[in-house]
């Protein structure tokens, strides 16, 4: 009988590589366990050793391989040589997510210079730092996709978070400023950010609180897992900005059509809002501004009742960008958040150039065209 000629088997596409900042708990923790389910060697930094291991055997466990570097983002050497040890253990990021930061509770007069500061410092200066050390990686190659997690709060400010909100609203400038620069040189680099909604995680028990009482997120609150799918859905995709959830597309809608409303609602808000009184939340608070915490949090916080685990928008999102990266085509949706008040219009770019926003791209993608 005639042996029938088989195609040799396709080579196995090499996993891609992902660097996760803040990636020992809560949102990072979660995006380092999803980004390893779907084949991804994670790399992972913190200042906490006990966490990062903790989030290490999440990837392990699925099968991936991971790595871990101690640093703190506040420190750009040392954020540089945690770098150049994962580049060199996994190989160079295709993707590079800055979910590193804290805060603080309190108003301005009650929150300490140096608390301000350490703010800024990790929140806003370690995601330019991320920024630096990703764009090392990435422009040599002339491909990669950096994620920075910002958020909602940035459409308008929240009361007793204002160093926070302040990091957050530089953060999104920056990253602004970083696209169109990569854009007029003409890179392949891309760079997103996202605006999440509370989350529950532990960052209310990890920011110290000048109010008396822990700090709690403002409802409606989401798990962590939903703002790792959105992670997974910027880094693959084309969005240069994403909300994530209608609830932060709402909002960034009212913040910039009524400004007034926008500061009702936030006026609305008492400080109890914000704080919490309940026994798990107590017990759970370890302020970990200046140093690492010495218990390991996990990925949720102590909020889970409150806690939606599932968005329509991020599924949806998600969903679309599985079908475009089968089907080739790309889902015309445009960037989620509206322009920031007083920022450049940048000219879209022709027709047949112009990727899509927040879609799939193939395994390769993450070097399409910035827009
Ligand atoms: N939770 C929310 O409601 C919410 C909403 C919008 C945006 N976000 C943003 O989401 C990101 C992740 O926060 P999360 O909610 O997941 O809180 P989290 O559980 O407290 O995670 C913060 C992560 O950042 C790391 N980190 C903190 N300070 C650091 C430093 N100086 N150097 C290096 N790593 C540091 C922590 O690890 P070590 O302490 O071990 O260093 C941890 O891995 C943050 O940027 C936060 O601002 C959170």
């Amino acid at each position: 009988m005639a042996e029938r000629s088989r195609p040799p088997p396709a080579p196995r596409a090499a996993p891609r590589i992902v660097i996760i900042t803040g990636g020992s708990s809560g949102i990072g923790r979660a995006a380092a366990g999803l980004f390893a389910r779907r084949g991804w060697s994670v790399g992972l930094i913190a200042r906490g050793a006990a966490g990062l291991q903790a989030a290490l055997a999440d990837v392990q466990a699925t099968g991936a391989t991971g790595a871990v570097a101690v640093a703190d983002v506040a420190d750009a050497e040392a954020l540089d040589q945690a770098a150049r040890a994962l580049t060199a253990q996994l190989g160079p990021a295709d993707a590079w997510i800055n979910a590193a930061g804290n805060g603080v509770y309190g108003r301005l007069l009650d929150v300490t210079d140096a608390e301000f500061r350490r703010v800024t410092d990790v929140t806003y200066m370690g995601t330019v730092n991320g920024v630096r050390a990703a764009l090392r990686i990435m422009l040599p190659r002339d491909a990669g996709a950096i994620v920075n997690v910002c958020s909602g709060i940035v459409f308008h400010g929240l009361p007793l978070m204002s160093s926070y909100v302040g990091a957050k609203a530089a953060v999104r400038g920056f990253g602004q400023s970083i696209q169109v620069e990569l854009k007029m040189a003409g890179s392949r680099v891309r760079l997103a950010t996202i605006f999440p909604p509370a989350v529950n995680t532990p960052f209310f028990s990890h920011a110290p609180s000048h109010m008396g009482f822990p700090a709690r997120p403002v409802p409606p609150v989401y798990q962590p897992e939903i703002v790792a799918e959105a992670l997974y859905v910027a880094a693959t995709g084309r969005c240069r900005e994403m909300t994530v959830t209608s609830v932060v597309t709402a909002f960034s809608y009212v913040a910039r059509l009524s400004p007034a409303l926008a500061a009702w609602l936030m006026g609305r808000l008492r400080f109890d809002a914000q704080l919490s009184r309940d026994p798990e939340a107590l017990a759970a608070e370890e302020p970990s501004l200046f140093h690492p915490p010495s218990r390991v949090l996990g990925v949720r916080g102590p909020f889970n009742r409150r806690a939606r685990g599932w968005s329509a928008q991020v599924k949806l999102l998600a969903f679309l960008q599985r079908i475009a990266g089968r089907v080739g085509v790309n889902p015309a949706a445009a960037d989620t958040a509206p322009p920031a008040p007083g920022s450049p219009s940048i000219p879209a770019p022709a027709a047949t150039d112009r990727p899509p926003a927040c879609s799939a791209a193939p395994a390769d993608a993450v070097s399409g065209r910035l827009r």
